[in-house]
């Protein structure tokens, strides 16, 4: 049979005739050729790098902070952190405990805490300033141990019953709110979450920048009576 005389057949069905193998038979019978082969082999490969690629920079953006700072951090148990009154607080025994993990102070106040504020002016004022109520009536707080004036480090004093920055002396409260010093506002804070097995954790990813310097009708406890030395 002469060229002109073949009946028209497909490429792959040519081959077939034309002894491609089992291989092109399967091609043949998929009804696809060799370039179309190569060329999906081709895109696969590209989509696998492509996906690495995304992979890689996505961790590069969000790496694993699992436990680490800017993460959620569980830093102990309720019964880790006794509640106290403002003037009965001690660092590291009661009211107010520092977790280096977290860069924070966890302040827990006891449920007969007084308020200058009541009412609903207390509670917008409590929500607004991210304490966490806890089902015996005490309260919680995290803040940053940043201060918020130039950001050193903001120790506690026990002899204060208040934080004290040493570097240009801003005061803040027990609840660290603002009171006296070149700092803008109060101390900033971060979520925090007591779970329901009793843990406390702290979002340190989650900052409230916005707690305003109070006046009269927003400052909710009452100043430190004893005055507060330099150093
Ligand atoms: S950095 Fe704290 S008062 Fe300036």
């Amino acid at each position: 049979m002469s060229v002109q005389q073949m009946p028209k057949m497909t490429p792959q069905q040519y081959e077939v005739m034309t002894g491609g193998g089992a291989e092109a038979g399967e091609l043949a019978r998929r009804g696809l050729s060799r370039r179309q082969v190569l060329r999906r082999a081709v895109g696969g490969v590209l989509g696998l790098l492509g996906l690495e690629v995304a992979g890689g920079t996505l961790a590069m953006l969000y790496p694993n902070l699992a436990g680490q700072f800017g993460a959620d951090i569980v830093v102990g148990k309720r019964s880790d952190f006794p509640a106290a009154l403002p003037k009965q607080f001690i660092l590291g025994t009661a009211g107010v405990f520092y977790v280096q993990q977290a860069r924070a102070y966890i302040i827990h106040l006891a449920k007969d805490t007084p308020f200058l504020l009541k009412g609903v002016n207390l509670s917008n004022q409590l929500d607004s300033e991210w304490w966490v109520q806890d089902t015996d009536g005490s309260y919680w707080i995290a803040l940053y141990q940043k201060c918020v004036h130039l950001g050193c480090k903001v120790p506690y004093r026990d002899d204060c019953d208040s934080f004290k920055c040493p570097c240009h002396g801003s005061h803040y409260n027990v609840d660290g709110e603002y009171l006296d010093g070149p700092a803008p506002r109060s101390l900033d804070r971060f979520k925090l979450v007591i779970g329901s097995d009793g843990s406390i954790t702290v979002k340190t990813g989650t900052l409230n920048q916005h707690v305003q310097r109070p006046d009269s009708s927003t400052r909710i406890i009452p100043p430190p009576s004893i005055p507060c030395s330099a150093t």
